[in-house]
């Protein structure tokens, strides 16, 4: 009997479980056995942290938010932190253990679901140790440029449009300028989608660095429009003109993803508030925008992601992560789908319709 391991690991997407469930019905109809590896590769560190994944167990997780088999984004085999018996923390390799477990387990395949520094760690165990990988990708942030989506994004705009929606009310109420940020690290793909179904005034993306002045002539503006209260989005990863990278609040030494954004709201609800004399107030959407049941879109793409794996993985399509290209799903060698952030083109329609509507970007 053919035997596959799925893990998860990075941060959390809505969606998670539905790629988990149409892994395990569709390897279980093809007559395999399938684990799941519990916090990234910790499942293939320790094989009793592997939990058997059967049609039974897997029932009601499709509408669920997280991932059932756990997360982290600190789980690099390749780099675990590891505490020695004096309780010092010490980088370690353990890539060769995973290698045995892996073996010694009889798997045949890993299906590794993860964003870009998760797929990175599958490559390197396809290329360095010759496991035989398949990569799902997994990002609320859409900037995986080998696939048209990913699974998360759909979630994490509607949770954000909802947020302004309600926000609009209170700012009216209080004449007040409301700043909200979003995640997406370097790419503004959250804060555009949200901000122009959101009905903000400026959206502020990394792809655009800003000038606070232009986006406070835009409130000012308003006014002149009967209309005296105002909406900014801006993308946790967006720059004023000038600065020279974006503001984080503390390194995260996991893998790739270095530093963790955050604070740039902040900073433009103080620049606002002193530039046009408005009341503003700042909020950090955060981690609300990784939580929660997927969208019907978001599940039915992680079913799809979830499927083209398996088919994948009869296939012996190995080292590769499954991608959308509407209609179809293909496979994408991963050493091409790492190197690619997608960002937002700033000459697509989108924004020639946000600008048309008289969005401004502080351009
Ligand atoms: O990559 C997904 C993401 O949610 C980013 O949008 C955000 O910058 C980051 O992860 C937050 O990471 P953490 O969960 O470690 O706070």
């Amino acid at each position: 009997m053919k035997k596959i391991v799925i893990s998860t690991g990075g941060g959390d997407a809505p969606g998670l479980n539905a790629v988990i469930y149409a892994v395990v019905k569709s390897a279980y109809r093809r007559g395999w056995e399938i684990y799941g590896s519990k916090s990234g590769y910790k499942g293939l560190l320790d094989p009793e942290e592997l939990i058997r994944l059967t049609p039974e167990k897997i029932e009601d997780i499709m509408p669920l938010g997280g991932t059932i088999l756990g997360s982290t984004n600190k789980g690099n085999p390749f780099a675990m932190p590891v505490e020695n018996l004096a309780g010092e923390v010490q980088i370690r390799d353990l890539s060769d253990r995973v290698m045995q477990n892996f073996k010694r387990m009889g798997f045949f395949c890993h299906i590794a679901v993860g964003g870009d520094g998760s797929l990175e760690i599958a490559h390197r165990f396809a290329v360095e140790k010759d496991m035989p990988v398949i990569g799902v990708p997994k990002t609320i942030d859409n900037d995986l440029q080998a696939t048209q989506r990913t699974f998360g994004f759909d979630t994490a705009v509607s949770t954000a449009t909802e947020a302004l929606d309600k926000l609009h009310s209170t700012a009216k109420s209080h004449d007040r300028v409301m700043v909200v940020e979003v995640m997406g690290r370097d790419s503004g793909w959250i804060a555009l989608n949200s901000g122009i179904s959101g009905g903000a005034d400026a959206i502020l993306i990394p792809e655009i660095p800003f000038d606070i002045e232009k986006v406070c002539d835009k409130l000012n503006d308003n006014d002149l429009h009967e209309k005296h209260y105002g909406i900014v989005v801006v993308a946790e990863g967006a720059k004023a003109k000038g600065m020279n990278e974006a503001l984080h609040k503390e390194k995260n030494e996991a893998g790739r993803q270095e530093v963790l954004l955050g604070g740039i709201g902040e900073w433009v609800a103080k620049q606002i508030k002193g530039c046009t004399g408005k009341d503003t107030r700042s909020l950090v959407l955060g981690h609300l925008q990784r939580g929660g049941s997927p969208t019907t879109f978001d599940r039915l793409l992680a079913l799809r992601f979830g499927g083209a794996a398996v088919r994948m993985a009869e296939q012996e399509n190995f080292d590769h992560m499954v991608a959308l290209s509407t209609p179809d799903m293909v496979p994408v060698p991963l050493a091409e789908a790492i190197k690619a952030r997608k960002k937002v083109p700033v000459d697509s329609d989108k924004l020639m319709t946000a600008r048309e509507i008289g969005i401004c970007f502080g351009d």
